[in-house]
């Protein structure tokens, strides 16, 4: 069944795990999902940004989540709009079904500049009044994510004092936190610890406390009942890469965040923990198998169906590691 995000985190708090948000903007992303999630007994949190409703089309995305509430009745599911840029962007997607959505009132409705504090409290504010009228429950985030967000291609990775007092300045503030939620009365809160979008997170192998986990105990203690959620959350397994590179690809050494790291943040307070990069990582690497092992091959099925293969062993693996796994 369709839930709401709030009932999915809600539970997640009771028994103390995490969930993963995958990004989905096709059939076999969802499909791998949900088969890990079956395989697993795990809820599910499918998430689409204003790019996959752009990719997929409306009614291809809205038709594909219904198909997978259909086909996996057992599966409680629900469908998120991720980086909603504007309330405009949020009421579509609510007009559109989804049970939960980001207003991501952090940047300006570019989704490249950063905006102030009142504006952001503004209009999430004003989508958390209009979703929950509905029973859609609502994402804020308050704080400065890496590379998205501030057009660097790569986050400081907080090695030396350089780094780690540029990255202080872009944690999320308890105080202001506390004061975000109560006057947005949001469901839940993206916070930035030091991480950020895409492949190229750290150039460096990190080697423990690579986040802010101080960060996250304190803003937990101010907003309990608050869940909190880590964007940026990729692990770039380095197996994958290898096996790109192995098959032509050309990615060049990063880091990603160690799952022991995301679990440390589920210990204290994060539900939600986004993850797109590993998903189109595995999938690169199935495709990229099958192009180099068989160039005589050219039915579709045959690369999709390595590629949905590798992304559900990553499902699989996250739903396990975050706690997930027998939770539906
Ligand atoms: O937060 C960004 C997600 O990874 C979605 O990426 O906008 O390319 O669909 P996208
Ligand atoms: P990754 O790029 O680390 O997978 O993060 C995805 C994300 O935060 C989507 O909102
Ligand atoms: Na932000
Ligand atoms: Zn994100």
């Amino acid at each position: 069944p369709l839930v709401s995000l709030r009932q999915l985190l809600d539970h997640a708090a009771e028994h103390g795990y995490g969930l993963p948000a995958f990004n989905v903007n096709n059939m076999e992303q969802i499909k791998a999902i949900m088969e890990a999630a079956r395989a697993t007994s795990a809820p599910v949190i499918l998430q689409g940004s204003a790019g996959a409703r752009k990719y997929a089309g409306e009614p291809f995305l809205r038709h594909l989540v219904t198909a997978a509430v259909e086909a996996y009745p057992e599966i409680p599911v629900v469908m998120h709009q991720d980086h909603g840029a504007s309330p405009a962007v949020c009421i579509g997607a609510i007009r559109s079904g989804f049970s939960s959505v980001m207003m991501d009132g952090s940047l300006k409705e570019d989704g490249k500049t950063p905006a102030d504090y009142a504006y952001n409290v503004e209009v999430t504010a004003r989508v958390a009044e209009l979703a929950h009228a509905v029973g859609v429950s609502v994402e804020g985030e308050l704080g400065c994510l890496g590379s998205l967000e501030t057009g660097h291609g790569e986050a400081e990775d907080g090695h030396g004092a350089e780094g780690a007092l540029s990255r202080d300045k872009l944690l999320t503030d308890p105080d202001e936190a506390a004061a975000f939620v109560k006057a947005t009365q949001c469901d839940a809160l993206a916070i930035a610890i030091g991480t950020s979008h895409g492949a190229y997170k750290f150039t460096r192998r990190p080697t423990g406390d690579i986040l802010a986990i101080d960060r996250v105990k304190a803003i937990h203690q101010r907003i309990p009942t608050t869940h909190l959620v880590m964007h940026g959350s990729s692990s770039v397994p380095q197996d994958l890469l290898e096996d790109i590179r192995a098959y032509g690809g050309d990615i060049r050494e990063t880091y990603g965040v160690p799952v022991e790291e995301i679990q440390e943040g589920i210990r204290h307070g994060v539900r939600k923990v986004n993850i797109d990069t590993d998903i189109r990582l595995a999938m690169t690497a199935g495709l990229r198998r099958v192009a180099a092992n068989s160039p005589s091959e050219f039915d579709p099925r045959k690369f999709l169906a390595a590629a949905m293969d590798e992304a559900r062993k990553v499902c699989i693996a996250r739903f396990e590691a975050f706690g997930a796994a027998g939770q539906a």
